[in-house]
């Protein structure tokens, strides 16, 4: 199964990642965990990409395709991948679609995590991860949501593999959601006989 799960800052798809990488035994495969990684480690990509990180800003879509590349193509040679926060943006999902295309690994679903956004703020403010986590940097992340990756959601809008679950419930409950649409979709690619991932 190959699965994206898009969503703003604290939406819960670092927590929905990892319940679907359990369940479905795929490879949760986070753009922002490996990011922050590559800072920890202070490698060449982190020293290039904190002040990215830390201001809430995109990190270059060339740093992100190319860290990216590796663990998505291991992790379809062992069963699949949930992708968290990769795309976010129209231009990366056109350059993702082009390369998973060509590998046949293009993604079969999309689910888009609705959360407002002072659900949102309570939700980053309790978590206090890091420098990105400040009132400040919240309010500059949502910002880029707004700007760069609603105008993804715009752009899968209509699609049959892309759909909106209710972020705001429990974390179980948000899981029984994401389950139940899958496997409608499922269903649907069976009685259809098409596969997902058709940008159009
Ligand atoms: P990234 O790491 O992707 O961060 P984000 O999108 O800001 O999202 P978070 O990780 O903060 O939240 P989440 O949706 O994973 O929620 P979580 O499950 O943790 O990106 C960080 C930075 O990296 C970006 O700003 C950018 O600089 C760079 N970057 C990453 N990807 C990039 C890309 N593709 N291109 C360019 N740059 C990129 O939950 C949050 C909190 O809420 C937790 O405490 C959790 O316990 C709690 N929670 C979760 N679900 C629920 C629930 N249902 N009810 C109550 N609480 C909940
Ligand atoms: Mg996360």
């Amino acid at each position: 199964m190959r699965l994206l799960l898009i969503g703003a800052p604290g939406a819960g798809k670092g927590t929905q990642a990892q319940r679907l990488a359990e369940r479905f035994n795929i490879t949760h495969i986070s753009s922002g965990d490996l990011l922050r990684q590559h800072v920890r480690e202070q490698t060449s990509i982190g020293q290039t990409i904190k002040a990215y990180v830390d201001a809430g800003d995109l990190v270059p879509d060339a740093v992100v395709m190319d860290m990216l590349r590796k663990p998505v193509v291991a992790a379809v040679e062992s069963g699949g991948y949930v992708l968290d926060g990769f795309p976010r943006t129209v231009d990366q999902a056109k350059a993702a679609f082009e390369v998973a295309s060509a590998l046949g690994v293009a993604v079969q679903a999309a689910v888009h995590l609705d959360v407002p956004d002072d659900e949102l703020i309570r939700r980053l403010l309790a978590r206090g991860r890091g420098a990105d986590d400040t009132e400040e940097v919240i309010a500059h992340r949502l910002h880029v949501y707004r700007e760069m990756t609603i105008p993804l959601l715009d752009y899968y809008a209509g699609r049959e593999w892309m759909f909106t679950v209710d972020g705001t419930q429990s974390p179980d409950e948000v899981e029984q959601d994401i389950e139940g649409r899958l496997r409608k979709l499922a269903a649907f690619d069976t009685s259809q006989g098409r596969g997902a991932g058709d940008p159009g």
